[in-house]
């Protein structure tokens, strides 16, 4: 029985044999191979979607969160705190009422997707609504911190991005080998330093033979690593990506230039659109902040930057679910309204055979 990425790769992470394991089987999300969309570019790609929307909460935060609770609770402390755009506060609440220990979470209010804000609260976590971003939501958690004895399970917190490396060595398994190019989205960007993290241990270890370029994308008005500086005042429909100040900004430029990578951005429109071509085409419903990576790919396989021939994984890390407003406002899915008689039924059906 699969028992989640503790068990699985606990040779490559930093716990005590002894700690007692807080896991909900996360990880072994599919790699789900995208040939329509793959056929539609014309340039003869292997293009792949790791989908981590399939892990317990919905996103790729599992990963890291289950090496986080459980070191935390093996160190002894009784309650973590984080600031989040949404999944890392419902990662955290679910690890952490799993734990049986309290969990804190810091939120932009008004700017967070409702399943994430639902989760957190279900979980049992206290939910603090600041009038701010997840940048100000992030100094906070670190001011109180450093007077309390909450641990923070923000990806600051290295055991987070020990965890969320086990990504790459999933995919690394399942292909035999690394893809020539990763494409996912950057926000705080811990996620783009774990999955580097975890190309460079297969590589030092003799597993893969060379490690991927790695492609980060960002949303136009949050793309602290396009313009090369901070943004004050993010802002995207993408919440998960709405960060100005991003706390991995050293190891993000490390893996971009270990890599020989880039970062690149997309409007909002253009995120979206993603989302839709996902749904619609591969059966693929993830967030649109997940969406960027799949846009990105796909600009940069068409204009040859990634070349003809290449094999690319996309990360997309979270759950469409998560997020029913957006799906729903952009959605041009026809919506009929009839009475309920077969025949107006029919005609439904027939208008829209044609
Ligand atoms: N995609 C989703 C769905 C996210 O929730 C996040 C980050 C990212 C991408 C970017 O990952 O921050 O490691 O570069 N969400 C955090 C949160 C910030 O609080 O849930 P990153």
């Amino acid at each position: 029985m699969y028992t989640g990425i503790i068990d699985r790769y606990r040779d490559y992470l930093p716990l005590r044999r002894q700690a007692r394991v807080i896991s909900l089987h996360e990880g072994n999300t599919p790699l789900i191979r995208l040939d329509t969309i793959a056929a539609q570019l014309n340039r003869g790609v292997e293009l792949y979607a790791k989908f981590e929307g399939l892990n317990p909460t919905g996103s790729f935060k599992d990963r890291g969160m289950t090496v986080a609770i459980t070191h935390a609770l093996d160190e002894g402390s009784r309650a973590v705190i984080c600031a989040s755009t949404g999944n890392t506060s419902a990662s955290a609440a679910a690890y952490a009422a799993r734990a049986g220990i309290r969990c804190f979470v810091i939120i932009p209010e008004g700017k967070i997707a409702l399943g994430k804000l639902a989760q957190a609260m279900m979980h049992g976590a206290v939910v603090i609504q600041i009038a701010g971003n997840f940048d100000d939501g992030m100094r906070l958690v670190k001011e109180v911190a450093e007077q309390t004895s909450l641990t923070i399970v923000n990806s600051i917190n290295p055991f987070r991005l020990q965890g969320q490396k086990t990504v790459s060595f999933e995919i690394s398994d399942a292909l035999g080998r690394a893809p020539d190019y990763h494409c996912l989205p950057v926000g705080n960007a811990g996620n783009i330093s774990a999955h580097w993290m975890g190309y460079s241990e297969y590589l030092q270890k003799g597993v893969i033979d060379a490690p991927p370029v790695m492609c980060g994308y960002q949303a136009a008005g949050a793309a602290p690593f396009v313009l090369g500086h901070k943004v004050d005042q993010p802002e995207t429909i993408a919440t998960a990506i709405r960060i100005g100040n991003p706390q991995s900004w050293d190891k993000a430029w490390d893996a971009q230039k270990r890599s020989e990578g880039w970062f690149d951005k997309f409007s909002d429109e253009e995120i979206l659109q993603t989302q839709g071509l996902l749904a619609q085409r591969a059966g693929i419903f993830c967030e649109p902040a997940s969406a960027v990576a799949l846009a990105g790919a796909m600009r940069d396989i068409t204009t040859a930057k990634i070349p003809a021939g290449s094999c690319v994984v996309c990360t997309l890390t979270g759950h469409g679910l998560k997020d029913p407003d957006i799906a729903i406002k952009q959605s041009r899915a026809p919506m009929i309204k009839i009475n309920a008689e077969l025949n107006a039924v029919k005609k439904a059906i027939l208008d829209h055979l044609a």
